[in-house]
């Protein structure tokens, strides 16, 4: 389909109607300091998605669910044998969230598919609005679960078997919100396109409105517990003490080491710390902590893992207690299409957006999604490349460019029937 010649060209999304969109979407789950927080699995999650399910419905899209939740939005194409061209992104938040982090992404392809609709415009292959479950990884583990499981990284039964720090399983998470759905084959994917906020400062530093993004860095999780000996805090001495939370706080150290010492891309961060029993005059007997690991390359990301376990067992030794290291997640950094990269970078020269590589540092359903179809992402800047945090904000315009790229280059993949 040449898009020089198509009225298609000429399409331009709804910039006020996408930021109505999120404005209206962020009310659910929203905090008093303007941010989001809407946990996976949760009831306000299940709000968010029956928002979402009834604006696609009005839009006239067919709604599928699959087994780990995921919510398929489908406009029928001229040919619905095609396989479908679909975008997405996630709607859960992280417990201090915003409101563009994953809902730009989904917002946006509802603004695509309203934007046909208004046109009128049919396309040849299908197209799909995807929510993917549980993309953030704060409650359940692990992170990007629902395009996971859709690409094949790890089970169905995996996923619906890990539980949140209550006890609660997904399985269980998922029927309580009425969004268990039907078990089969992940269904073929003509081509992947993900609009997300940079969540980092590339783009704003460099005053460009569109990152075309080539890949995203490796990811490794980790439990680690840390097994001391509860103890009197006044009558132990210092030098007999098993204290695990220092013991847990050297690791800390050790994980920001690792990263700096693999500068400038390597990145190292532990989020969470369960102290046991958490009592003012005990000392602390056993300590669980996350760990997180991030690199653009992969021998760079086991490397890493070896000195995240070397200085584990090193602590241990030194301290005399145990540390137990368990992987929860790993993915390698994933490149993505090199034609719909291009496709991205081509559709936001011609709209005469500036724009510029990058590599992205979150993971995203489009990382996995890249393993089973054709996959390429848009990213846009956010204020003072803030993310994961109540604070979040973008500009309205850029997120207007964003999907306008969105658009063109779903178009270009769909063809647009004259
Ligand atoms: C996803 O939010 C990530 O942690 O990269
Ligand atoms: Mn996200
Ligand atoms: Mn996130």
């Amino acid at each position: 389909m040449d898009m020089q010649t198509s009225p298609a060209t000429a399409l331009r999304i709804d910039g006020a109607r996408l930021w109505q969109s999120l404005m209206d979407l962020a009310r659910i789950g929203g905090t008093p300091k303007g941010g989001v927080c809407r946990i996976a699995l949760t009831d306000l999650d299940r709000q968010g998605r029956d928002l979402f399910v009834q604006w696609a419905r009005e839009a006239g899209c067919s709604i599928r669910i699959d087994a780990i939740g995921n919510i398929f939005a489908r406009r029928a194409g001229a040919d619905d044998s095609l396989a479908p061209v679909m975008t997405g992104s996630h709607i859960d938040t992280q417990p201090t969230g915003g409101k563009f982090d994953g809902n730009y992404g989904v917002m946006a392809g509802l603004e695509v598919v309203r934007t046909l609709n208004a046109a009128g415009v049919r396309t040849r292959a299908p197209i799909e609005v995807a929510v993917w479950t549980n993309e953030e990884g704060s409650r359940f583990v692990p992170v990007m679960m629902g395009s996971g499981v859709f690409a094949g990284a790890f089970t169905l039964e995996h996923a619906l078997a890990q539980r949140d720090a209550q006890g609660v399983s997904v399985a269980e998470a998922l029927a309580a919100i009425g969004y268990a759905g039907q078990a089969g084959a992940a269904p073929a994917v003509g081509a992947y396109f993900e609009a997300h906020i940079e969540q980092g400062p590339v783009l704003e530093n460099h005053e460009r409105v569109i990152g075309v993004v080539q890949a995203a860095l490796g990811q490794r999780w980790y439990d680690v517990t840390v097994q001391g000996m509860e103890a009197h805090a006044g009558p132990t001495p210092m030098e007999l003490r098993q204290d695990a939370l220092l013991a847990a706080s050297a690791l800390v150290a050790e994980v920001n080491r690792i990263a700096l010492d693999r500068l400038p891309h390597a990145r190292g961060t532990v989020g969470s710390l369960e102290v046991h029993p958490n009592s003012r005059n005990v000392i602390p007997g056993r300590v669980k902590l996350s760990v997180d690991l991030r690199a653009p390359d992969d021998a760079q990301l086991l490397d890493m893992d070896a000195a995240l376990r070397a200085a584990c067992a090193r602590i241990a030794a030194e301290r005399g207690l145990v540390i137990d290291v368990e992987q929860v997640v790993y993915f390698p950094p994933q490149p993505f299409t090199p034609h719909l990269v291009e496709a991205v970078r081509a559709n936001a020269a011609d709209l005469g957006y500036s724009c510029m590589d990058v590599v992205s540092g979150a993971g995203h359903d489009a990382v996995y999604v890249a393993r089973v179809a054709p996959a390429a992402m848009v990213f846009v800047p956010c204020a003072d490349g803030i993310s994961h945090n109540e604070i979040e904000d973008a500009d309205p315009a850029h997120l207007e460019a964003g999907c306008n790229v969105l658009l063109r280059a779903m178009l270009a993949s769909a063809g647009v029937v004259a």
